[in-house]
């Protein structure tokens, strides 16, 4: 197949700390992806936490680059392109504004259509890159740094909030014990790690919201008690292996309560968190029939968007106004 049988598209994600950008060949109605470059940030381990200046800053510095590096791996050129799409929300305002103005500005130069991509969905397209004809209706459980969102999935674009976290999201939960514990930013991989050497039954921990009505989540409770068990002198990686088995408890439990409740039977699980092992293990031993992005394109990053801009583009969905803002507080499916 030629280089001109096939569409490309570049999909670019600065709503965070990582500047993403991927690009993704779609032929003969399948997508690929063909490079997925990620600057991820650096400066922000020193604060523990992401300072969003800071972060628009790097995204400036970066962008042209990644986008160059990401043509390069997938040894094309810009005139190659048949679509662009970036993230406009949710996320950090200045942050956003560089990749969406950048992609704008790209699209409008090369005359080819720009597809506003919403966060979420790329981090669910993700999770489905494999098996882009995964069947409706499913659930979807985005877990991630800003995130901890249940959605049931009807039908393909249609997305129902069905479940959220009533405070801390999962893995800024996991960044918190993971900076109360002193093993650095970011905290899920580190936790994660730390867990590995520890006895999860030595420091019960209660899972939130367990017996509870509905869907929802809450990790602010249980952050509260690895503190006090950390103050209470408890060894640090029975208290990472105990916090990740409680987080990983509650995520699997809810989930599967609410495919018991409205009949579902496949889950598509996404976000940072959804790289953590013990998460996978567990899904994996359920009875739901689970998927999970592949392990590059857990975290943030451009690709997920790129596909996302590449199932608007089969769908024949109608480009984005290049007025499109970006929208730092932007539900999906409302
Ligand atoms: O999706 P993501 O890159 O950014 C957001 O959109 O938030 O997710 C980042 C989050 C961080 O909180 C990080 O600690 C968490 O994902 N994370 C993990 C693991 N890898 C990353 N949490 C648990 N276990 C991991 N292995
Ligand atoms: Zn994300």
């Amino acid at each position: 197949m030629s280089i001109q049988d096939r569409q490309y598209i570049l999909g670019i994600d600065t709503s965070c700390d990582d500047t993403g950008v991927g690009i993704v060949a779609l032929e003969q109605g399948r997508a690929k992806v063909l490079s997925n470059v990620i600057w991820t940030q650096e400066i922000h381990k020193q604060f523990g936490g992401v300072m969003p200046e800071l972060a628009s800053r790097e995204h400036l510095e970066r962008i042209d680059q990644m986008v160059e590096l990401a043509l390069e791996r997938a040894e094309i050129g810009t005139q190659h392109l048949s679509a662009v799409a970036a993230t406009h929300g949710p996320g950090l305002m200045g942050a956003l504004l560089v990749g969406l103005c950048y992609a704008k500005g790209l699209a409008q130069g090369l005359a080819i259509p720009f597809y506003a991509t919403h966060h979420l969905e790329g981090h669910i397209e993700a999770s489905m890159s494999d098996h882009p004809d995964l069947e409706f209706p499913h659930l979807a459980l985005v877990v991630s740094g800003g995130h901890t969102h249940l959605f049931d999935v009807p039908q393909q674009g249609e997305f129902k909030l069905i479940g959220a976290t009533k405070d801390d999201a999962a893995g800024e939960a996991f960044d918190k014990v993971a900076r109360l514990l002193g093993l650095g930013f970011p905290g899920g991989p580190a936790i994660s790690e730390a867990a590995k050497q520890g006895d999860a039954s030595k420091v019960p921990f209660k899972v939130p919201l367990e017996g509870h009505k509905g869907f929802d989540f809450s990790f602010s409770g249980l952050k509260t008690a690895a503190l006090y068990a950390h103050q209470a002198g408890a060894n640090p990686f029975d208290l990472a292996a105990s916090f990740e088995a409680t987080v990983v408890k509650s995520l699997v439990k809810t989930t599967l309560k609410a495919a018991k409740t409205l009949g579902r039977k496949v889950v598509v699980v996404s976000g940072g968190v959804a790289a953590n092992r013990a998460l996978r293990e567990a899904f994996q031993n359920s009875p739901l029939e689970v998927y999970f992005p592949p392990h590059d394109l857990n975290t943030d990053n451009g690709a997920m968007i790129a596909l996302a801009g590449a199932r608007a583009l089969k769908l024949g969905k109608s480009p984005s106004s290049s007025a499109t803002p970006a929208q730092a507080y932007l539900p999906l499916g409302s």
